[in-house]
């Protein structure tokens, strides 16, 4: 395939996130045609109404041969199967998160794209959302101070999905942000979860990861069954605390100069136990980057050039590690411990544009776009 040909890509499941992609894919000067992949007539017909120019396929198999590079946005537990198809054939993958339902499998689409040579990349959104770029920032300078810990809350009433519980659904996104602003992975992790409404998945899930470097603790809660949307990370450090909540229109991120200093050994029952300090709350700007557009920008790039993706193969791997993790703490009961490891964040020159920077001029999202990413 030459550059100036442009890249024909197929989006593999056209259902909620996989439209998104389609009309994402097709804004891209990088693209030369668009197809869809899958088995429902109704999903298919549901695209191509809406964008009559792309083509569609029922199966993968058929669609292959006219294909440089595959999104796949299917159900979780048919991800390793399709993606390996795929990098079989030669074509380049984008897969949804979570990368694979089992590390087993994650692994071997790592393998099987190194061997063929093509890109292999995991839809960590959240790794493309300026949001998190400035927390990472923020953190990595060290402008908190020392990190005391770190929360995030992903609620609603949310889609139940039919082959993975809440924990391989929802806290994919939650660890990817922390691995990716932490910069390392965590050494264990600790789980519970409750079936409540569902006979047999998970609907409410709270996770305990302790990053080994730096020593902090972060809790994940995902729920399906949550009569309020919620959507936050927050990071608590000894001199500033940030909040980032994803359902702000504006200042989705706000840097409180808040923190509290102990006054006693707690021996002294008398005295009085800690001093506050209240200081400003500031807003950083952000560039209004759809977080999808860079992530689909950036696959096409990777593929053209050979560069690897921010979010690779391995990265995908590493986060399913921690979902296996969980799974296993929240059924046996007990703390699971991982390797760890510190991620080496090589520059990402293709990300460097959309990258926030005080100066850049930046299109404003249309409030319908935010409402989809908001999901
Ligand atoms: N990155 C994000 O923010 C984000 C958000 C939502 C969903 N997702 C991920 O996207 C994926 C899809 O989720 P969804 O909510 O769109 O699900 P969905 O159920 O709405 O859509 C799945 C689609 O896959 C199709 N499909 C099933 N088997 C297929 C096959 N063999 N070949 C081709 N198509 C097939 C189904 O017909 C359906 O249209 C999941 O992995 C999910 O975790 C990611």
């Amino acid at each position: 395939m030459k550059a100036e040909q442009g890249l024909r890509v197929g989006v593999v499941g056209c259902g909620y996130w996989g439209s998104k992609h389609v009309r994402t894919l097709l804004s891209l000067e990088a693209v030369s045609r668009v197809c869809v992949i899958d088995p429902s007539d109704e999903r298919r017909s549901a695209v191509t109404r809406v964008y009559p120019r792309v083509d569609e396929y029922r199966t993968l198999s058929d669609a292959l041969g006219q294909l440089d590079a595959v999104v796949i946005a299917v159900p979780p537990t048919l991800h390793a199967p399709l993606a390996l198809e795929a990098i079989g054939r030669g074509v380049h993958v984008l897969v949804e998160k979570p990368l694979a339902p089992t590390v087993k499998e994650g692994q071997a689409m790592v393998r099987a794209a190194e061997n063929k040579g093509v890109t292999l990349m995991v839809g960590h959104t959240f790794e493309y959302h300026s949001a998190v770029w400035e927390l990472r920032s923020m953190v990595q300078r060290g402008d908190l101070g020392d990190l005391y810990y770190l929360d995030t809350a992903r609620l609603n009433l949310g889609l139940y999905q039919r082959d993975v519980n809440v924990v391989f659904d929802l806290a994919p996104h939650d660890i990817s942000i922390l691995n990716y602003v932490l910069g390392s992975s965590p050494s264990m992790v600790e789980c519970w979860g409750a079936r409540n409404a569902h006979p047999r998945l998970e609907d409410v899930a709270q996770l305990r990861l302790y990053y080994d470097d730096p020593g902090v603790f972060a809790n994940v809660h995902v729920s399906w069954l949550n009569p309020k949307k919620v959507r936050e990370v927050t990071v608590v450090g000894s001199n500033k605390m940030v909040v980032f909540d994803d359902l702000k229109a504006e200042q989705r991120v706000k840097v409180h100069d808040k923190g509290v200093t102990a006054m006693t050994d707690g021996a002294d029952l008398t005295a009085i136990p800690m001093s506050y300090r209240h200081g400003d709350i500031v807003s950083p700007y952000l560039a209004m980057n759809e977080p999808l557009r860079v992530e689909d920008e950036h696959f096409l790039n990777c593929v053209q050039t050979g560069l690897r993706p921010l979010t690779d193969g391995q990265s995908g791997v590493e986060v399913v590690q921690v979902l296996e993790a969980a799974q296993r703490a929240m059924h046996e009961g007990v703390a699971v411990r991982l390797p760890g490891r510190t991620r080496d964040f090589a520059p990402v020159p293709s990300l460097d544009e959309a990258r926030p920077t005080g100066s850049a001029v930046t299109p404003v999202l249309s409030e319908a776009v935010q409402e989809e990413f908001a999901g």
